[in-house]
Order: C-alpha cells, then structure tokens, then sequence
C-alpha cells in the first residue's frame, strides 16, 4: 500500500470495556459500509484500529507497544507502510501527544466523534493526517449504518457518558456528559439486532441505569420502562445491562427484577471500597451501608440475583483499617463475580495530587487479599449452583468434540455435550463448579 493507496482491509482491536467493544463493531460496519473488508485471521491489514482504553495507565503503555508492533511486523516490501487510527478514550485524551510521539498514527478519533472514521481515513490515504475528538455523541449515533448479522449474545449502548465525576476517574473527561440515546431508536436497534441473530442484548452505558427517555406514547420512562418495550420482541430471551451506578438506582428497576422475566438475575455495582471516609473522598455519593441496604431490595425483588461489583484498592490515602472496611463488606454481599484493580493516577483527576499515594506494595498485597476473597465467594456462589436446572443460552462450540459453551441466567459460563447449536437456549442441569465455570449435563426434555 502505498500513501496514496486508499487500505483495502481492516482490523479493529477492541482492549477495555464492553462500550468499547459495542463500538468496535460499529467501526468495523462503517468501514465495512465503504467497500472495505477485514482482514483474515493471520493476515495484515492494510488499515489498523486501535480501540483504546484510557482507565489505568498500563492501557496508554500498551497503546503505545502495539504501534511500535505492528510497524514492526508490516513486512510488505514495497516501501509501504500500515495505516494506523488510533481511537477510544486514549485518542481522546492524549490525541495531540499520540499524533506527536507516534508518525505511524495516521488517524485519531475520540468515542464520540468515530463515525467520521472512514472519511479520516481517505484524508489520510492523501496523505493527510486527521485528527477528531469531538463531543458530544448525538451526531454520531444518528450517523451510523443499519446493524448487521451478530453473534446469541449482543452489546447495545443506550447511555453514555458520565457526569458522576468520582475522583480517580477519567471517564467524565474521555467520554464526556450523560447522554441517554431515544427509546424509539433503541427498540430499532434492538429489534435489527434480534432480527440479526441476538437472543440476548445486554444494555450498554456508564450509569446504564441513568437512562432516561420517552416512550411511544410520550411518557417519560427509564431503565426498567426501556426492558419492559425490548422484553415485547418475541425472540429477545434475554435482557442484561451494565454498569449501573448506586445513586441512579430506581423503585422502577429494582420491582422490575421480580415482573420482568426475560430481565436476568444479574446486577454489576460497583461499590469500589467498603470504608465511608474513603467513598467521601472517591466522591462516590454513597455509603457502604446504603449500599448494603440497596442490595437488599434487589435480593428482595429476585431471591437468586447474582451480585457483581468493582473495587479499587490503595485509593489516596487508605488505611490498612480502611481497607479491612473493603474486606467486610465483601463478607457481607456474597458476590458471584467481581474486578478488582489497584489505583492508577490518572492525569488531570483529583485524586491524582491528592496526599497519601499508597506505595505499590501495599497496594499489591491488598489486591491478592482483596482477589482472594472474591475468588472464595465467587467459588462458593458456582458450587451453590450445583444441581439447579436452568437455561444456558449457548454461544459457541468448546474445545472437545461435541462440546458447547454457554452463559447461566447468572452469568456463569456453562460447558455441556450434546445436541445443541449456537443461539438455542437449552435447559442443563450443572453438575459440576469450579472457580470460573460450571460443567453441566442436558437436562430430560420432559423438564423444558
Ligand atoms: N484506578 C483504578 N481503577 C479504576 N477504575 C476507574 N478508574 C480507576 C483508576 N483510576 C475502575 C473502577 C471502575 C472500573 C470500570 O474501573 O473500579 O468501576
Ligand atoms: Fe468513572 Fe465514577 Fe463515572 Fe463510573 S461513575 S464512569 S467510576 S466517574
């Protein structure tokens, strides 16, 4: 390829979160939509897009490696070059640092700002390089191609955004201010997703239980008003969503766990640290206590949801004290899966010159105690749902002959043998846990 060659195929590496991933697939539909095709497994592609992630900083490091690596890799030798594009929340933040430090960066584009991505991309065919990071993501949205074929299970983002501001996070920044996308184009896209093979979507947003919209006949609704439309299409079997925030949580949502029965039995909320001197200073607007008490409805609501959170340790200036706060409160939830991090600072955050930076072994040694405990619960919660029947909504061939892989209602991944094919949902019996997965057998078909 050389400078003036328009690239004729792709590649989009997604790293982060599942948002990131949702807009992975957009990218890759908008430049499917320009003639373009990706690139075979193995193959170099003639245009690169990294979908960065901007959360801790060994995310920009690896940015800045897979560079340097495919450069290095892009063995064509007739003088050519890759094209690289840069994206997601690193191009956002460091855009201007990438697009100096890296000659290879043809193309930076923020989140809100990649459906102009193939029109950057012929700018920088003509040896132009393009940079956008634009906000916010109403035009964006509003620009993107009709979705196409997906896997069972698929991403849709409904919110995006944040204006939560906890201390440590870049969010608010890289993605900017909430913004809920309108109910009537949510239930088209859920609608071509389910039409393109989707049995289960899970509801994308930052505080995807901020959303808020209007419903067909005009009356306002949130979350649980937005499942109870998309739980109307015949062929959606289930209905997911992620990552919801503590203060956000409405009546609405929580009843909607015991009415809504394609709503599964799973709820991710981060809490991040178990001490309420350390949530103040995290700017987190909640309690370890109101939090508890928050759980407590939900479990009211649905007896058997699963409880997910995320954590954070060594945050400024946490105690050893305070960081058996953390410890406790994990004792008392019980969570079936959770993701744990060490405080990363975070350039232009408030957390990041506050006093009291915990030393790297500190934190480390938190963090094995901190993983632990999860591991231990989230063990204990498999081995509980040992010799329950329940469906498994399979995703994927396993690695053995015969073999399927699939997710629970509470998100366990399932593998079985027998017949099946990817998208059915089946009823299994599990009959076997381990740390991270359930074995489990087809269940008589008497049962379904
Ligand atoms: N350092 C460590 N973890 C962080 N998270 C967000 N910002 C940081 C940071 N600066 C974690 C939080 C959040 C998850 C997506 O990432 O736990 O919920
Ligand atoms: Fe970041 Fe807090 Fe917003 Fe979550 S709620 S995206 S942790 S600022």
């Amino acid at each position: 390829m050389r400078p003036t060659d328009p690239p004729r195929t792709y590649r989009v590496k997604s790293f982060g979160c599942q948002m990131n991933v949702y807009d992975g697939e957009r990218m890759a539909e908008l430049l499917g939509a320009q003639g373009m095709t990706a690139a075979g497994e193995g193959d170099k592609a003639d245009l690169v897009v990294l979908n960065t992630c901007h959360i801790r900083e060994k995310a920009t490091e690896k940015v800045y490696s897979d560079i340097g690596r495919i450069v290095k890799d892009w063995d064509r030798d007739d003088g050519s070059s890759p094209m690289i594009a840069v994206a997601g929340c690193v191009a956002q933040a460091e855009g201007e640092e990438i697009m100096a430090r890296a000659p290879s960066v043809k193309v930076v584009v923020g989140p809100q700002a990649y459906h102009r991505l193939p029109e950057m991309v012929a700018e920088a065919a003509a040896g132009r390089r393009a940079t956008e990071t634009d906000m916010p993501a109403e035009a964006k949205f509003a620009a993107l191609p009709r979705r196409r074929k997906t896997g069972p299970s698929a991403f849709l983002t409904i919110q995006e955004g944040c204006d939560k501001f906890c201390t440590y996070c870049v969010v608010p920044y890289t993605r900017g201010a909430e913004l809920s996308r309108p109910f009537a184009d949510l239930v088209d896209e859920a609608r071509l997703l389910v039409e393109g093979g989707a049995r289960e979507i899970t509801l994308l947003g930052q505080n995807v239980n901020a959303w808020a919209g209007e419903d067909a006949k005009g009356r306002a609704v949130g979350l649980a008003g937005l499942a109870e439309a998309l739980a109307g299409l015949a062929d959606l079997k289930r209905i997911r969503y992620t990552t919801s925030h503590p203060a956000d949580m409405d009546e609405a949502l929580i009843a909607a766990h015991g009415t809504n029965a394609k709503l599964m039995p799973f709820l991710h909320l981060p809490v991040q640290a178990g001490s309420d001197r350390v949530l103040k200073a995290m700017n987190r607007s909640h309690t370890a206590d109101g939090y508890l008490k928050l759980l407590e409805r939900f479990r009211a609501a649905r007896p058997d949801i699963a409880l997910s959170g995320d954590f954070i340790v060594g945050f400024p200036g946490e105690t050893d004290a305070e960081f058996e706060d953390t410890l406790r409160l994990i004792d008392a939830v019980g969570y079936a899966q959770a993701f744990s991090f060490k405080y990363s600072a975070r350039p232009g955050t408030p957390a990041a010159s506050m006093d009291g930076q915990v030393p790297a072994s500190v934190m480390d040694e938190r963090l094995q105690r901190l993983q632990a405990a999860l591991g231990r619960d989230q063990l204990a919660f498999n081995k509980a749902s040992v010799g329950k029947t329940c469906e498994v909504l399979v995703e994927r061939k396993g690695k053995h002959p015969g073999q399927w892989l699939g997710k629970s209602p509470w998100l366990q991944s399932v593998h079985f043998t027998g017949e099946a094919a990817i998208g059915d949902l089946v009823l299994v019996e599990l009959v076997e846990a381990g740390p991270n997965s359930l074995s489990a057998r087809l269940a008589p078909r008497d049962q379904a």
